[in-house]
Parts: C-alpha cells; sequence; structure tokens
C-alpha cells in the first residue's frame, strides 16, 4: 500500500527567507526551532534513562525475586520492565518523527536560502566558480549538515548522557569492580583516535578521488562526440579507469581500517567483560557479591563502549558537517558584484531617452588582483547614443564589442565611468527595473526545455499564445517556426537541441521581441547561415531594432551597414565612429574591412 502524500508544510517562513541578507549563524538558524530542539533532548533523555533502568531492574528481579523465591516482587518487577520497555520504544518514535520533522525544516530553509542567494550572485562569480562546485555546495554540504543536524546531534545526547549514567551506575553498584572495568577505557579511547585520524585521512581523500571521478565522467560525456570523432575512446577509458582504480584502492583500504577497528574493538570489550565477570564470578562463590549485582554490573558494561564508537562517529560526521557548514556560510556571505541597491524609479522611461556612456572602463579581473600590467577590456569608452537609433559595433574578436552589450544590460558593472539613460546613472535603478526595459538577444541565447512557445513567452509568465504568435509574426519568424515539425509545440529538447542555429536565434529575437523592450542589445550569433535564413535573420533583427534604441554588435557587416551608425571597436577603444557611408569616405579600418567581404 502506498504512503500517504506527506502534507507536512515547511513551516518556515518562506518570504522572509527569500530576502534575508543577514549573515548566516548557526545560532540563529537553531533558534527558529528551538522549542522542538528541546522536545527532542528531552525525549532523548528519557530513552537514556528508560536503558538504563533496565540492567537495575534485572538484579532486583534476581536478588529480590530470584534468591528470595518471591514471585510477586517478580511480577511487579516484570510490570515495572514492561512499562519502562514501552516508554523507551514511545519516546524512540516520537523523537525519531520530531527529528525528521526539525531537521528537514532547517534544510528546506537552507537550501533555498542558499538558492535564491545564487540566483542574486553576478556573472563573475559564476564564471570563476565551477559549476560542478556550486552543485556541491547544494548537494553533499547540504547532505553532510543534513546527516549530522538530524542524526549527529541525537547521538550525541544520546551517547554522552548513557556515558554518564552508566559510570554512576557502574560505580553505584560496585566501585571496586567499577575501578577495575573503568581501566580500559583509556586504551579505547586511545585506539579509537587513531582510527579515527587514519581513517578520516582515508576518507578525505577518496572524497577528492570520487569528484575527480566525477568530473572525468563529465568532461568525457561532454566531450564524446569529439573523443568519437578522433577515436579516442580507449584513451578516454583508459583516463577513467585510472581515477576509478585510484577510487578502488582508497575505498579498500578504509574498509580495511575498518574491518580492523570494529572487531578490535568488541573483542576488547568482551575481554574485559570476561575479566569482570570472572573476577566477579569468584566474588560471588566466595558469597562477597550478591549475582543480581554482577549481572546487573556485566549489563552496563555491555552499554558502556557502544557510546564511546558512536560519540567518535559523530565527531567524524560533526567535521564534515563544518566543512559543509563553513562552505555554504561562505556562499551566503558572497555579494553581488552587481549589486541591486538602486531605488530609482521609472526605468522604463528612463529607457527610452539617450544612453550616454562616459568613460567606460572595465576589465574582468578582479580588482583586488588588477594590476596596471593587463589593460582594461574596455579603456574609457564615450558613446552618446541618441533615442531611437541603431548603432552597430564592430571589430575584431576579442575587441570588448560583447562587453558593451553586458555592461549596457548590468551583467556587469564598470571599473569607473558611467552609463545614464535620460541622465540618470543605470545603477539607481533597480536592477530588474532596468533589465525589463531591455530586450537582450546574447551570442548563443540558451533555450529551456519546453516548446516553441514556451521559450518565446519565457520572459513574460502570463504571455497568451496570441501574444507569443504576435511577438514571432514582428520578427518575421512565423514561416521559419511553422516549418519546424509541430511548430509552436515543438519540443525543445535541453539546450535546444535539435533545433538549428537559426532557429535557436529567430525563437531568441522573438523572445526579446515579446516584451516590448524599450532598448534592444542583440549580439549576433557568430555561426554561418545558409543564405536563405541569413536574411530572415537580417530581417527579424531589421525589425526588432526599428523604432528603438539599438546596440548590435554585427559580425556581418551587411548587418552594420543597415545600421544609423557604425563604431569600430579596437582594443578596448574606439577608433571610428560614423554612419556606413561616412565610413567608406575616410578609408579606414571599416572601408578596408567592407572591402574585403565585398
Ligand atoms: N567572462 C569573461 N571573463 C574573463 N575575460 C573575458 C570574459 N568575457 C570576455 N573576456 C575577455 O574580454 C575580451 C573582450 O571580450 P568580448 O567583449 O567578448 O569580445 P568580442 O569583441 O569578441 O565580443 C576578450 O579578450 C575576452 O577574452
Ligand atoms: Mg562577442
Amino acid at each position: 500500500k502506498a504512503l500517504p502524500p506527506a502534507t507536512e508544510q515547511p513551516r518556515v517562513n518562506v518570504g522572509k527567507l527569500k530576502n534575508e541578507h543577514r549573515p548566516f549563524e548557526l545560532g540563529r538558524m537553531f533558534k527558529e526551532v528551538r522549542f522542538l530542539i528541546a522536545a527532542v533532548i528531552g525525549l532523548l533523555l528519557v530513552g537514556v534513562l528508560a536503558d538504563l533502568a533496565f540492567p537495575t531492574l534485572m538484579r532486583m528481579a534476581i536478588d529480590n525475586g530470584v534468591q528470595a523465591r518471591d514471585t510477586n516482587t517478580l511480577w511487579i518487577i516484570a510490570g515495572v520492565g514492561t512499562v519502562v520497555v514501552l516508554t523507551g520504544w514511545a519516546a524512540a518514535t516520537i523523537n525519531t518523527i520530531l527529528t525528521a520533522r526539525t531537521g528537514e525544516r532547517l534544510l528546506f530553509g537552507l537550501r533555498l536560502r542558499s538558492f535564491v542567494h545564487l540566483l542574486r550572485l553576478s556573472m563573475n562569480f559564476f564564471e570563476r566558480t565551477m559549476s560542478g562546485r556550486i552543485m556541491t555546495r547544494m548537494t553533499t554540504d547540504i547532505d553532510n549538515l543534513s546527516a549530522f543536524l538530524q542524526t549527529g546531534l541525537a547521538q550525541t545526547v544520546v551517547s554522552v548522557g548513557t556515558l554518564i549514567g552508566v559510570i554512576t551506575m557502574l560505580t553505584i553498584t560496585d566501585a571496586t569492580l567499577a575501578a577495575a572495568a573503568l581501566a580500559v577505557v583509556p586504551l579505547i579511547v586511545i585506539i579509537t583516535v587513531i582510527f579515527r585520524r587514519i581513517s578520516s585521512r582515508l576518507y578525505t581523500q577518496a572524497r577528492e578521488q570520487v569528484s575527480q571521478v566525477n568530473a572525468t565522467f563529465q568532461e568525457s560525456i561532454a566531450g564524446l562526440r569529439t573523443a568519437q570523432m578522433h577515436g579516442m575512446e580507449n584513451h578516454v577509458a583508459t583516463n577513467f579507469e585510472k581515477e576509478a582504480e585510484e577510487y578502488r584502492r582508497l575505498r579498500v583500504n578504509s574498509h580495511t581500517a575498518i574491518s580492523i577497528y570494529f572487531p578490535g574493538l568488541s573483542a576488547l570489550s568482551e575481554i574485559a567483560q570476561a575479566l569482570v565477570l570472572g573476577f566477579g564470578a569468584w566474588q560471588v562463590a566466595r558469597g562477597e557479591l550478591s549475582p543480581g549485582i554482577l549481572v546487573a554490573f556485566v549489563l552496563y558494561m555491555g552499554l558502556m563502549f557502544g557510546p564511546i564508537q558512536q560519540l567518535s562517529q559523530v565527531f567524524d560526521s560533526y567535521q564534515q558537517a563544518a566543512v559543509g557548514f563553513r562552505r555554504i556560510r561562505e556562499l551566503l556571505a558572497t555579494t553581488p558584484s552587481v549589486a541591486d541597491t538602486g531605488t530609482h524609479p521609472g526605468a522604463r522611461q528612463a529607457a527610452t531617452g539617450p544612453l550616454e556612456l562616459s568613460n567606460l572602463t572595465f576589465s574582468y579581473t578582479e580588482p583586488t588582483t588588477d594590476t596596471n600590467d593587463t589593460p582594461p577590456i574596455l579603456d574609457q569608452v564615450n558613446l552618446s547614443i541618441e533615442p531611437g537609433t541603431t548603432v552597430a559595433v564592430v571589430g575584431p574578436t576579442g575587441a570588448g564589442k560583447s562587453t558593451i552589450i553586458k555592461l549596457l544590460s548590468r551583467l556587469y558593472d564598470p571599473d569607473h565611468g558611467t552609463i545614464t539613460a535620460t541622465n540618470t546613472d543605470i545603477r539607481d535603478f533597480p536592477t530588474n527595473n532596468w533589465r525589463r526595459a531591455i530586450g537582450h538577444v546574447p551570442q548563443e541565447a540558451h533555450l529551456f526545455s519546453g516548446t516553441v512557445a514556451d521559450n518565446i513567452g519565457y520572459g513574460l509568465p502570463q504571455a497568451q499564445q496570441s501574444d507569443i504568435e504576435a511577438a514571432a509574426r514582428r520578427v518575421g519568424a512565423l514561416t521559419a517556426i511553422a516549418a519546424i515539425p509541430g511548430g509552436f509545440h515543438h519540443p525543445v529538447g535541453e539546450r535546444g537541441r535539435g533545433l538549428s542555429s537559426g532557429q535557436r536565434q529567430l525563437i531568441a529575437l522573438a523572445r526579446a521581441e515579446l516584451i516590448e523592450p524599450e532598448i534592444m542589445l542583440l549580439d549576433e550569433a557568430t555561426s554561418t547561415l545558409d543564405p536563405a535564413t541569413e536574411a530572415v535573420i537580417l530581417n527579424a533583427a531589421d525589425r526588432v531594432t526599428s523604432h528603438r534604441t539599438s546596440v548590435i554588435v554585427a559580425h556581418r557587416l551587411a548587418t552594420a551597414s543597415r545600421a544609423d551608425r557604425i563604431i569600430v571597436v579596437a582594443d578596448g577603444r574606439i577608433i571610428e565612429d560614423g554612419s556606413h557611408d561616412e565610413l567608406l569616405g575616410t578609408h579606414g579600418t571599416y572601408a578596408r574591412m567592407w572591402h574585403l567581404v565585398g
């Protein structure tokens, strides 16, 4: 029979979490669930007491019931014993539920907060942080924290409570025997510490190695087509085998350590119990000790070794959780380099006015490592763009053309200088308001899995099918979309697999057109298209840029020649600026490029 649906609400203030900007602290996180934690600890102690009561009940049963041949006492003790066992069981059950609830609630909050934080971060964070690492933050690190919160903390309370209780009960039961029994404890602690050292080193190595195995795997699959084309499958396989073999070796070593430690520890604890039993039996024979006390004592000793092992395990899981915790805190402490602090209203209105780039200087490198030996990508660029005009940016690869576009859409902020729209610095607008006022068609637009219509409608979730079709019509893409099997309903694979590069560009253009932006930023794709598709794209680009301020990075001079104005960028500076005819007249770089292709 299927489990009932999980209806438990997270009872986390989601809205508050999403806007949480204070530094992340464990204390504050725990404070939110302090009553649950108190309940859990209380129940755990009930369980510990139940465990501890049992040997003493046995002792009373043997000494006062069995030895004294008193059935009544035996029945009473059996009754009390049943109640104790049932109480322990009930406490454990309620506790498991409460712990799961507490842990999952904390983790839900942490996961959501980390994710929302990632969404706020700027492009440069994702460029310098490998996506695999970000995934690790969201999976392994949060899971390790979860393991510790859900079982580690409870285990610590139980183990420490049990240890204190057992030692107390041993001493109360028989002080001489207790001294003998506790003599093995230092030995056990030393062995455990040594084992933990070895095993945690092996564990860390194995963990690093498994991420290496995964990285190799991911890279191999991503580059499989290239590998097959070059007949390099064997090489790829050998490479993978090497990493996997190293992982196997580390895992075997770590299991060897485990296989020596755990049985060794049980042997040691059994030897200790046997010695105490032997010594105690001798005392019982001489009438110096009651059999009940001896049985209770040996039972208590049996309870002593478990917690020591468990504490060492908890310590291990604590170390992993601490690593995860530190990394998540680091992640949450990363501030977006494009700060969203503007409050100025009217971004959209301002976008209809003139755009002014003044003294724009920008580098991708961090300002701290920015030494003077590398020239900036953009170096004091000045440019005024009249409202409603189209400016084409041309220049050699790596000149900084795409960078200008990215600064205009605030994917990055300039190091020096400003970009203003109708005389307001674009940093003074809330980032989202500014970005919603512009349409940005990047060189390689990202398509999501979903239909063609979903992808065109991406920026406007409330868009109707008719709006989507209208946008496609406005860019002149209807015929091209009709040619795709299924048309608007064609399912787009991950990242637009299964569509030609021309089709992907048209979808991206229609997507930008749908939101009816005031400014259009277009980074022409470099891919070569067949002449018919090229004409469709050129036409679509023409349509989206007409009647609005537009900046096009033009890889095709045909596109550039249609613009109102062309700027030629080289080495981060504008070296030519004018209309097509003017630039041809000056016989400069643009003219040379034009004659080269013409
Ligand atoms: N995200 C990035 N991180 C570091 N350097 C970059 C990044 N993007 C571009 N660059 C560098 O900045 C320079 C200009 O890039 P870009 O503006 O994309 O040139 P293009 O004119 O070809 O569009 C290039 O040298 C490029 O290597
Ligand atoms: Mg570019």
